[in-house]
């Protein structure tokens, strides 16, 4: 592929993930949607089998900074997160650092797929996308282990739950399921110390708690080159998982500059 089309399956790549190209809209039962005389006309649509209403409309500025939690994108980290990880990709490809690629907490798997679709687009066939999820939610918190995580309810949210089928079929709508993609599947803390990744160009964390963020850091960053990236979704927006960032780095003595990619997320380029 040229530069020119790679830059276009990309740009394509990210537009479909987010879902700007549909726009979607949040359904909900009708019922659950509104009140009042509005129910009784979402009872008889019921009866036709029309039981669900948009009841918010698409939102271009929330989707491209990873505000909303999208009802169908297969990624809800935004535009400006997918960018950085194009950005870091593209360094980490031209100046041959070596290593995988890997995302711990993937939901619908839509940062993972786009991490395979960069490597498609540049013909890369020897580095391989790390996909680590329970693939059925966050784990309940451990206060006693990590009491930053106290009170976390991150675990009670159904929707955070998706099935490794459901991100396998993900993969493969955008026929990107292939010998290049491996799967994690269960708590990191079981799957990551044993995991037989060699090294790594790219971690990428979406763990959102300070548990799952930190056992992230441990089991891989010792796998990660020099020049290679740490990307962390939720720095900026969860205060666990920036601790957990925050007790890593000061634990290794780790002083590479933390780079805003947007309101939540953050990077650093690994220097030693
Ligand atoms: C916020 S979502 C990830 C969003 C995703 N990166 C995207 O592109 O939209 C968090 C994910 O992390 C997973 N997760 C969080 N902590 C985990 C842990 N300790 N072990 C396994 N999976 C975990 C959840 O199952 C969930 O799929």
């Amino acid at each position: 592929m040229s530069d020119d089309t790679a830059r276009l399956y990309i740009d394509l790549m990210k537009r479909c993930l987010t879902n700007y190209i549909y726009g979607d809209r949040e359904l909900m039962p009708f019922s659950l949607a509104s009140r009042g005389p509005k129910r009784w006309i979402g009872a008889a649509l019921g009866t036709v089998g029309l039981d669900i209403v948009s009841s918010k409309p698409f939102d271009a500025d929330a989707r491209d900074s990873g505000r909303d939690f999208p009802p169908t994108a297969h990624t809800m980290i935004g535009m400006k997160r997918l960018d950085n990880i194009e950005a870091c990709m593209r360094t980490v490809l031209s100046e041959g650092i070596a290593g995988d690629f890997i995302e711990t907490g993937v939901w619908r798997g839509g940062a993972s797929i786009f991490m395979r679709a960069v490597l498609e687009a540049y013909g890369v066939d020897d580095r391989t996308v790390w996909v680590a999820d329970s693939f059925r939610g966050l784990p309940a918190p451990d206060a006693d282990r990590y009491p930053a995580d106290a009170g976390d309810r991150h675990h009670r949210r159904e929707r955070l739950s998706v099935s490794i089928e459901e991100v396998r079929g993900n993969f493969s709508r955008y026929g990107l399921l292939d010998d290049q993609v491996r799967f994690l599947e269960g708590w990191f803390r079981d799957t990551l110390p044993r995991a037989p990744i060699e090294s790594l160009a790219l971690m990428r964390l979406d763990g959102d708690m300070y548990e799952s963020t930190m056992d992230a850091l441990t089991c891989l960053y010792p796998k990660l080159s020099r020049g290679g990236y740490v990307i962390v979704d939720d720095y900026g927006a969860i205060g666990a998982c920036r601790k957990a960032v925050e007790d890593f780095r000061a634990e290794r003595g780790i002083e590479d500059e933390i780079v805003e990619i947007d309101w939540a997320g953050a990077y650093w380029r690994r220097s030693a």
